[in-house]
């Protein structure tokens, strides 16, 4: 039994090692001491990919590093705390994810965050673009669909905007909807299939049900209450935290899944497909979020929008006045 067991784990490592071709990237998280930061950091902290985690912050990074890098993983975690330790925290590093910046409490919209967090995502892109013009970099930060604009300026600004190496992070939704179709189908949520499209807020997640796998087939009001439940589950989240902040487990679940992709994509892995919300020709607002192929230098293909049914359309024609108008408040913040 042993021996079966240590074959198996033996098998495992050469099969991480022949596959991967670079096997040590450096992963910055900025807003390392957040709800989603630190559970986050943690679960990079066991990605076999990751040889350096810097874990940025204004406050506590220093115990969320120690903490950290009392964890077997081969990773480093190093701890930067405030403003004039952000750009040692970003050198050199492959891709950069960020949760910083205030969530909601009852009552609010992602919108509502906007004042707060515009400036933040601001300053980083600022840093990022003068640290690691190069790295993916995948903004968590709400609004999202005003926030990815914001930084793609910055850096278009600064003469480093790669529109293949920015992403914003819409793998909750998609995890979202596998998780409630799986339950609804009683099948395993990891084998359901779903793109979720358009943007992170409201009537801009677009999930296209007509496209799930297996399908998922329901009267038109069943699959209604299915998309208004998805579209809406932030909100179900912030609610039951009842003034406790939002989504942040499932959001560190899913920000991990994000990134474990992109680093998938850097290493030369084939067939790394996510959703994610990227500047766009796909429809008429610049920013939006398809099925995207990554590869070696970020977004390698965009897959474009999956065959749409009438009730999708409709969702659709909703979602792109929201979306167009979230862009263009990101864009005029920029240069104002
Ligand atoms: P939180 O308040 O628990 O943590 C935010 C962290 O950001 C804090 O540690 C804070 O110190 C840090 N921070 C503040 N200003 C900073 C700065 N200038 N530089 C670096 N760090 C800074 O909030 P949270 O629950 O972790 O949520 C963070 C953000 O993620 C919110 O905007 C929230 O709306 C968003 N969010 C997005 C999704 C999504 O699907 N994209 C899901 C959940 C939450
Ligand atoms: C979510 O979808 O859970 C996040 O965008 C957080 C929020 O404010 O709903």
């Amino acid at each position: 039994m042993l021996k079966q067991v240590t074959r198996q784990l033996a098998l495992q490592g050469v099969r991480n090692f022949s596959v991967s071709q670079q096997n040590n990237y450096k992963v910055t998280v900025c807003g390392a001491s957040g709800g989603i930061g630190q559970p986050l950091s943690l679960l990079l902290k066991q990605n076999p990919l990751v040889t350096d985690l810097s874990l940025y912050d204004i406050v506590h990074t220093p115990g969320v590093a120690a903490d950290l890098s009392h964890i077997d993983t081969k990773s480093k975690a190093v701890g930067f705390m405030g403003a004039d330790q952000l750009g040692e925290s970003l050198k050199g590093s492959d891709v950069v994810v960020i949760p910083a910046g205030v969530p909601r409490k009852p009552g609010m919209t992602r919108d509502d965050l906007f004042n707060v967090n515009a400036g933040i995502i601001k300053d980083i892109a600022n840093s990022i673009a003068k640290n690691c013009p190069k790295a993916l970099v995948a903004i968590i930060t709400n609004p999202v669909n005003t926030c990815v604009p914001i930084a793609a300026e910055i850096l278009k600004k600064a003469g480093v905007y790669d529109p293949k190496r920015l992403f914003g992070v819409s793998t909750l939704d998609v995890v979202r909807a596998r998780a409630f179709i799986g339950h609804a189908l009683n099948v395993d949520p990891q084998t359901v299939q779903i793109p979720v499209i358009g943007g992170h807020s409201g009537v801009t997640i677009l999930p296209v049900l007509s496209q799930s796998q297996p399908l998922f087939k329901g009267s038109q009001d069943v699959i209604e209450k299915l998309t208004v439940r998805i579209q809406e589950a932030g909100t179900e989240v912030v609610k039951a935290k009842a003034g406790a902040g939002s989504a942040t487990l499932s959001m560190a679940y899913a920000g991990a899944r994000f990134a474990g992709s992109l680093l998938k994509g850097l290493n030369g892995e084939k067939n790394v497909i996510e959703c994610s919300y990227v500047q766009s020709s796909i429809t008429e607002a610049t920013f939006f979020s398809t099925p995207l192929v990554l590869g070696k230098n970020g977004l390698q293909e965009n897959l474009g929008l999956p065959k749409l049914n009438d009730y999708e359309k409709k969702l659709l024609e909703a979602a792109i006045p929201e979306l167009k108008k979230n862009i263009q408040k990101g864009i005029d913040f920029a240069n104002a």
